[in-house]
């Protein structure tokens, strides 16, 4: 079953955090409030006594922290992550589970809407996926169980460590370069929509076909998040075009520029692999998740030519689909409503 959190409510001013993200941290960074009757109540100040918050995360608890607070709080559990992932008092299912709930809380604020990409927002979030990318090239367990973790729910930021996260396993296991080029994947593969800031909710989450117009909107967070990046960092970082072309397509279908497979970066060709099986795969407004097996075969069938075809074989044999799927097995069809969202998440 994928991990699911529980969503907690806070008042105005403040922020839930799950108390499992806070159990290897070193120094409480701020105070943490409990929600006990009409307003927030101080449970722990900052620099205090981590047993009591820890005896908290072991019965699931969870706490609110002021807004004002959550840049210092983003930024210790960040410093935490190589803790949490190399901890092998618990399973690697269970640092999988904080590690993704942290990498969401950190990442977060950069896909917060209308609003210019924060540069140490940016530097955190990178961190935060370096981290878990070095990890996982060190630990296969970890590999894993980062998979089996993933949400599967309508959230910008969900989809990003999840295109991360399969990027991280197809350039691994493919055998794409080293850990410098597998590093720019995972963040090529958490940063690809971030140009999604800049397009209306209206079109994003339009439940009928986009008008040309809204169309050429759409089309644009490509560009508009390469150029969000390097205003953010103030230089083209090794991944930025990884943004700027995600929506290529081996066979030129794809934009801006309709490159053909030998014009675009085979970091980006994993990364519109992994977004395209993320998409399909995940529950959207407008559309329903298809099932792995079915998303691998329109990947294969459907939208044959636009993948690398080593790299597409590559994925859907970690998968485990590869012998379901070229073994004549191929039962059952892809209900019409979800073949014209999955096309359309495809766009
Ligand atoms: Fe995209």
């Amino acid at each position: 079953m994928p991990f699911q959190p529980v969503m907690t409510a806070a008042p105005p001013g403040f922020g839930p955090v799950p108390a499992r993200v806070l159990t290897d941290i070193e120094t409480l960074p701020c105070d943490l409030y409990i929600w006990r009757g009409p307003r927030p109540v101080l449970y722990a100040m900052r620099g205090g006594d981590l047993r009591r918050v820890v005896a908290r995360a072991q019965r699931g608890m969870s706490f609110l922290v002021r807004d004002i607070d959550a840049d210092l709080l983003h930024g210790a559990l960040a410093e935490s992550l190589p803790r949490v992932l190399a901890n092998q008092r618990i399973s690697p299912i269970e640092r999988s589970k904080t590690a993704y709930s942290i990498a969401a809380k950190v990442l977060a604020p950069i896909f917060m809407r209308d609003r210019p990409l924060d540069h140490d927002g940016l530097i955190l979030t990178q961190n935060a996926i370096d981290s878990i990318t070095m990890r996982m090239l060190a630990d296969e367990d970890l590999v894993w169980a980062m998979v089996a973790t993933m949400q599967k729910h309508q959230a910008t930021h969900t989809h990003a460590i999840n295109s991360a996260v399969y990027g991280i396993v197809l350039a691994r296991f493919a055998h794409i370069g080293g850990p410098d080029e597998i590093r720019d994947v995972a963040r090529g593969g958490l940063l690809h929509d971030i140009g999604k800031n800049r397009v209306p909710k209206g079109i994003l989450d339009k439940p009928g076909p986009l008008d040309a117009l809204e169309w050429q909107v759409m089309r644009g967070h490509a560009r508009a998040g390469n150029d969000m990046i390097v205003r953010a960092l103030g230089f083209v970082p090794s991944y930025a075009h990884i943004i700027a072309e995600h929506h290529e397509r081996c066979d030129g279908s794809g934009y801006p520029s309709s490159r053909l497979e030998d014009q675009i970066a085979i970091d980006t060709q994993v990364v519109a692999i992994v977004d395209a099986f993320d998409a399909l795969t995940s529950r959207r407004p407008y559309k329903s998740a298809v099932s792995t097996f079915d998303a691998l075969r329109l990947m294969r069938v459907a939208m044959r030519g636009q993948f690398n075809d080593e790299l597409l074989r590559e994925f859907i044999r970690l998968l485990g689909g590869w012998n379901a799927l070229s073994g004549g097995n191929v039962t059952g069809e892809v209900a019409n409503s979800d073949l014209v969202g999955a096309l359309k998440v495809a766009g």
